[in-house]
């Protein structure tokens, strides 16, 4: 069997950081990745990473520390937002050393742009591409280190023997073979779940995967409820447009040519954090203040001029003319929020340990709590970057002192093919294209930026049936190689458990708070919930129940903006 000291599982920004740091401290190292491992999501980051580098204005970590409590509506756990912030600046510099190509100021040094909810000019970028620069320049640093790439290898399944993190199971696609790895530290790096709503900026590949594993194999979840809205995708589909196009100056219109946000934000008015802007666009929305009544609104940039915006914003100039048959110099882009980001997900201490040994995680699939209830654009970036090399750090630390892991693979492979097999050979009709579907549409519908009681039951009542009627799913490819269906397959019962857990969660958390807006209980209420949410999946249910908050500096306070 395949044997390394740390495996990761994912290649995006996180797992890559976490691989090379596991390598520099000498562990043998492997990344599995379910594509190429530069396709992975993390390329499609656009507008920055954020650090007090103070290149444009005065910055300081305490700043950027306060920002991001405030942002994450005073869920986040401060002593890990200290540790991110703390570490930002000089995280940029050895990215610049690593070779990521950052753009510059006239006088050669890094540039920076403001971005929401950041009080200082913060974003350090490469124009509108920023996680293809960043991805890139680590899969580089990543082979140069010698770690092991497995690439087209589908993870099914994470083996946990009496609380012991062992390996995995997965469908390696170009062979068509189901195979198990073992490893003394495994790494989830999976990234996020946005396909469990219809309308995303994420990849078709982010449907929380890992998430999901990790909850069968009993680890915990935290503050799933959380989901993040990001402001401005591009109508109808939901593709980034990035923030950097506001932090350049651009302005939100509504049908009457209105600067809206001066509503909902008067002081940070198009950079208010994006809880508060998607919450913004959906109320001109229903208010029928969309685009001639639809259901968008415009993001007009033809003020910031043809220069700017090609040297600034050349990546979403390009999608708005494709995708929209609008150039962004000549008229407004049309815009609506798009899932984007999950605050939620594996249960991790500061360490990036999970409560099973041998297992870690870091990244969006993970839950260190430095978003809280809303994350500010540019800390994903950075969480990648600080918490990938603590958890690259911490697993190698971890596999130094442990023995390879005794596993019988024959079984757990066997339960794989079967598990092929009965999918294939399934009669029950079910087809994966409309579940995913039925799934999409009833959290777009109940499980939104506006959430109540009644929406939140009936869309649990629906998930229990998607999930029993995944039982009866059935494919028709027959192929062993790249059998896409069967990893639709299965990336729609990681769906269907996200789906779950997220609403049930929305339908715990009886207060509003940051992403998590409740019409029935429309205040924060820091008496009965100033707490994460920790659930665990427990003889075939979900079980929550919760666990303090840390507060080091900042004490919550009301949140304006
Ligand atoms: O708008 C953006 O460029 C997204 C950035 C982020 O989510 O951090």
């Amino acid at each position: 069997m395949i044997s390394h000291d740390v495996v990761i599982i994912g290649s995006g920004l996180a797992g890559m950081r976490a691989a090379l740091e596991a390598a520099d401290k000498g562990a043998d190292v492997a990344i599995v990745a379910k594509s190429y491992p530069v396709r992975a999501h993390s390329v499609e980051a656009q507008g920055g990473i954020a650090a007090s580098l103070a290149r444009v204005e005065e910055d300081n970590w305490e700043d950027h520390m306060f920002d991001t409590v405030k942002g994450a509506d005073y869920l986040a756990d401060q002593d890990a937002v200290e540790t991110l912030v703390k570490q930002a600046p000089e995280a940029i510099i050895e990215l610049e050393n690593l070779g990521t190509l950052f753009s510059r100021l006239e006088d050669g040094k890094i540039n920076q742009r403001p971005f929401g909810g950041h009080s200082n000019v913060r974003s350090c970028f490469t124009s509108d591409k920023t996680g293809h620069a960043l991805e890139h320049s680590l899969f580089e640093q990543v082979m140069k280190a010698g770690v092991d790439v497995y690439d087209e290898w589908f993870v099914t399944r994470l083996i946990v023997e009496n609380g012991t993190c062992k390996g995995i199971v997965a469908y390696d696609m170009q062979k068509g073979e189901i195979e198990a790895l073992k490893a003394k530290s495994i790494i989830f790096c999976t990234g996020g779940y946005g396909r469990v709503y219809g309308i995303t900026s994420n990849d078709l590949q982010n449907n929380g995967d890992g998430i999901s594993m990790a909850m069968q194999a009993g680890v915990p979840l935290e503050d799933m409820e959380f989901v993040q809205f990001h402001p401005t995708g591009l109508y109808p589909r939901g593709t980034l447009i990035t923030e950097g196009a506001r932090g350049e100056g651009g302005h939100l219109l509504n049908d009457e040519g209105e600067r809206f946000a001066k509503k909902y934000a008067p002081d940070m008015m198009e950079l208010a954090p994006r809880d508060i802007l998607a919450r913004a666009i959906e109320t001109e929305i229903r208010e029928g203040r969309g685009i001639d009544g639809g259901d968008y609104v415009h993001l007009d940039l033809t003020h910031l001029g043809e220069e700017k915006i090609k040297e600034r914003l050349p990546l979403i100039r390009e999608l708005a003319i494709d995708s929209a048959g609008v150039d962004p110099i000549e008229g407004p882009i049309p815009v609506r929020p798009t899932a984007h980001y999950s605050m939620g997900g594996i249960y991790i201490d500061n360490n990036c340990s999970t409560p099973v040994d041998g297992l870690f995680a870091a990244g969006e699939c993970s839950c260190v709590s430095v978003h809280g209830a809303n994350r500010l654009g540019t800390n994903s970036l950075l969480e990648c970057v600080i918490f990938g090399r603590k958890a690259g750090e911490t697993a190698a630390e971890y596999a130094k002192n442990a023995s390879m892991p005794q596993l019988s693979s024959k079984e757990y492979i066997e339960e794989e093919r079967d598990k092929m097999e009965n999918l294939m050979n399934g009669e029950g009709g079910e087809e994966i294209n409309e579940l995913e579907e039925e799934l999409q549409n009833t959290m777009r519908d109940k499980v939104y930026i506006f959430r109540n009681e009644s929406d939140l039951k009936s869309a649990l009542d629906k998930i229990i049936e998607i999930k029993e009627r995944f039982e009866n799913v059935q494919i028709k490819d027959q192929s062993m190689t790249f059998n896409t269906a069967y990893t639709g397959a299965m990336e729609l019962e990681s769906l269907i458990n996200v789906g779950w857990a997220i609403t049930k969660n929305a339908l715990a958390r009886k207060e509003s708070r940051g992403s998590h807006y409740r019409t029935d209980y429309d205040e924060r209420n820091d008496e009965d919930w100033l707490k994460h949410s920790l659930t665990r999946f427990e003889n075939g249910e979900l079980n929550i129940d919760y666990e303090n908050v840390t507060i080091t500096k900042y004490e919550p306070k009301k949140r304006e903006y």
